[in-house]
């Protein structure tokens, strides 16, 4: 059914510039796109933008570490991003980068007006900072033994051991993960946008189908505990914008985050002649979709509407939530190569088979989505290749060589062949509704009804009949015909399976090409279009992104990325990656470290402590060390007595609540439970020196 034409402006959330692309950012970027194409496809006037999002504290660290400016890092992270989106045929018609100059006039502007409006105050602030870096802390930057159990190298807000929560302040001998420094407490003044203000608007927003009926539930939550002043100022060093009349003081990176979403758009339009103010101005009658991860809900839909209602601007229509991605049923793991980059992905794969993949299993909803590796190669093997690509191969090449080319100008099963084109609007509305699954399921449906209607035709057995050159070209031409339905609904999935298909029938669709039939037309030799998913290959890409090193990285828990810092407004326990930042050191730092071969005399279970095993260990000294290991869960105290092992025999002491604990032990696993203590070869003695 013909609609209005729309005006509709759709994003993704803008990737931290400080990693690769990977499969789970897929997942998002895809589903948009699904989306995008569809909307252009029903002729609506539809945009979608996107950016890599640039400030913050992990981007400049990083960019430290590379020892280049953040800005080249930026830079060079922008372009490697969008090759990979393109690659995957995920199009946006401008996407750009929030270290910008639309966006810094964009972010000023929405503060001015919120600061005249009296939404901003100050107040002044005592936090944990680095006086070797000269820099206030993020929680994740900060580690330390838990105050709870008394666990070493814990969390600056949560322990891993006894799953504890607190406060950095609380965190027993802290350190900074960045230097290494034992943070002090400072002052310092920071600005505040008034969150509560907006309470009543937010609730009747959220509750206006905005969002998905089981977000809105649980964002009920955060009203109910009340809603608070939002932090929206960092001191420097931090990569970023001032914040307009307060010199020294940056805007947080989920300030100008989302207003990032406007300045690629007006980039766009300063481009292409497009109306900003028709998308944005409050009375805007334009759409406004954001596809995200439900692991930034909070940002989306209480700063970010109550930002734009503060400065005058218009609302988001919807705010479209998906679940995160996990492979073989766990989350994404580096040592199990299961944490897969956009770019190891194609350097394996055809991007159209994960395209197929996720929509096959994308609804509205917010679980999560497995991809398992096996379902993977089976269902596009047995949907792309064994029905759909099969129809138009089983039926082209007696076209083109006995029929000169060309399709009948009989429709020989009017009825069938109207069952395919009827079927539009119900897999429109999948689509629209974002019930990918659906519509996936609803044409291969169709496509096995195809299947079977050239099965009982037997064209190949007809055309050896003079008899029945006429049925046979009938028949290939129906197969031909209900091919194309098929792929024209595919289209906004497969671009390019569809735009193949373009090709060898000569033709260009848009969604309304589906309630027309191509009687008499010449079409082109048929092409392979889709090769089979080679599960030899899936396993090459597995092993393509083993990385070894993670195995000891994951073990000596350094500091967790981004995720939980920058988005700690919400605690949240989405993270999907075990990105580390280790700073570099010099040999001078790695020789400060004492590392010794320690016998282990006794190992004891500690009373109390859950995964805590208390080891006596000889290092040739003439009384032993006591260590606390956290290594309960892989190891019986019996099956560790005798064996040597490596320990680190100049940290300080830490007094824990079972007792003191004079060192470390080394130990590397892939996270969790999982450990394995180091252990050197024969002939290495208690006390050697490991250097
Ligand atoms: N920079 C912020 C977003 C700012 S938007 C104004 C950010 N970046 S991110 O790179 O961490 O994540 C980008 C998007 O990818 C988010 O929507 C996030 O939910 C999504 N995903 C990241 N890992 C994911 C999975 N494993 N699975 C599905 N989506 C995931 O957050
Ligand atoms: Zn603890």
């Amino acid at each position: 059914m013909a609609q209005a034409p729309r005006k509709i402006l759709v994003t993704s959330a803008l990737p931290y510039a400080n990693g690769s692309i990977h499969l789970g950012h897929l997942l998002e970027h895809i589903q948009t796109n699904i989306w995008t194409r569809f909307q252009k496809m029903r002729g609506h006037t539809c945009y979608s933008v996107c950016a890599d999002d640039a400030h913050g504290t992990p981007v400049m660290l990083k960019a430290q570490e590379l020892g280049i400016t953040p800005e080249e890092m930026v830079d060079r992270t922008r372009a490697e991003h969008h090759q990979d989106l393109l690659d995957f045929d995920i199009d946006y018609d401008n996407y750009y980068v929030t270290h910008s100059p639309e966006n810094k006039l964009l972010s000023e502007t929405i503060y001015n007006r919120l600061h005249a409006a009296g939404y901003i105050s100050t107040k002044i602030i005592n936090q944990l900072y680095d006086p070797e870096k000269g820099m206030f802390l993020p929680d994740r930057f900060i580690k330390g033994d838990c105050p709870k159990c008394g666990a070493e190298d814990q969390n600056g807000d949560s322990c891993d051991v006894c799953s504890a929560t607190y406060a950095t302040t609380e965190v027993l001998n802290p350190r900074s993960v960045v230097s290494g420094a034992t943070p002090i407490l400072k002052d310092s003044e920071h600005y505040f946008f008034d969150l509560p203000k907006f309470s009543d608007m937010l609730q009747t927003w959220i509750k206006s189908g905005t969002v998905q009926a089981e977000m809105a539930n649980k964002l009920q939550e955060w009203f109910e505990q009340g809603l608070q002043q939002w932090d929206i100022s960092r001191d420097p060093p931090y990569f970023g914008f001032e914040i307009p009349n307060a010199p020294g003081k940056y805007f947080y990176v989920w300030v100008d985050a989302p207003v990032g979403y406007m300045a690629s758009f007006l980039n766009f339009c300063e481009k292409n002649n497009v109306s900003f103010d028709e998308y944005w101005n409050a009375d805007s009658d334009a759409e406004l979709y954001h596809f995200i991860g439900k692991d930034i809900t909070y940002f989306h839909c209480l700063f970010w509407p109550a930002m734009l209602e503060g400065a005058g601007y218009r609302k988001p229509t919807g705010v479209n939530i998906h679940g995160f991605v996990t492979v073989n049923g766990a989350k994404m793991s580096k040592s199990k190569g299961t944490f897969i980059k956009a770019r190891t992905y194609l350097d394996h794969l055809n991007p159209e088979y994960l395209r197929y993949y996720f929509a096959s299993k994308l609804n509205d909803s917010v679980t999560d989505i497995d991809l398992n590796f096996e379902d993977f190669t089976q269902k596009v093997n047995s949907d792309l290749v064994g029905k759909v690509v099969n129809i138009a191969s089983r039926c082209a090449s007696f076209i083109t060589k006995k029929f000169d080319g060309k399709l009948s100008d009989n429709i020989l099963d009017p009825a069938l062949l109207n069952e395919f084109s009827a079927a539009s609007d119900s897999i429109a509305q999948h689509f629209e509704s974002r019930q990918y699954h659906h519509a996936i399921r609803e044409i291969m449906a169709l496509a096995d009804k195809a299947n079977q209607f050239i099965d009982t035709q037997a064209p190949w057995v007809t055309i050896k009949d003079p008899q029945l050159q006429q049925q046979t070209h009938d028949v290939c031409s129906m197969g031909i015909h209900m091919f194309r339905v098929l792929s024209i609904y595919l289209s906004p999935v497969l671009p390019d399976l569809s735009l193949k298909a373009q090709e060898f029938l000569n033709d260009s669709f848009v969604w309304g090409s589906a309630q027309t039939t191509l009687t008499g037309h010449s079409i082109n030799k048929f092409k392979a279009m889709l090769q089979r998913v080679d599960s030899d290959k899936v396993a090459a890409m597995v092993d393509a992104s083993k990385d070894h090193l993670a195995v000891t990285e994951d073990a000596s828990k350094k500091v967790k990325a981004t995720k939980k810092t920058e988005k700690s407004a919400k605690p949240s326990n989405q993270s999907d990656n075990d990105d580390e930042i280790a700073p570099m050191i010099q040999f001078d730092d790695f020789a400060k470290v004492d590392l010794r071969i320690a016998k282990i005399v006794s190992a004891d279970h500690v009373e109390g402590a859950d995964k805590l095993l208390c080891l006596q260990l000889d290092i040739g000294a003439e009384t032993t060390r006591q260590v606390f290991a956290g290594i309960k869960s892989a190891y019986a105290p019996e099956d560790l007595a005798g064996k040597l092992t490596v320990m680190v025999a100049n940290l300080a002491p830490r007094k824990m609540r079972f007792g003191m604990s004079e060192g470390m032990v080394l130990a590397a696993g892939p996270g969790g439970d999982e450990l394995y203590i180091l252990e050197p070869h024969a002939g290495a003695q208690p006390g050697m020196r490991v250097k």
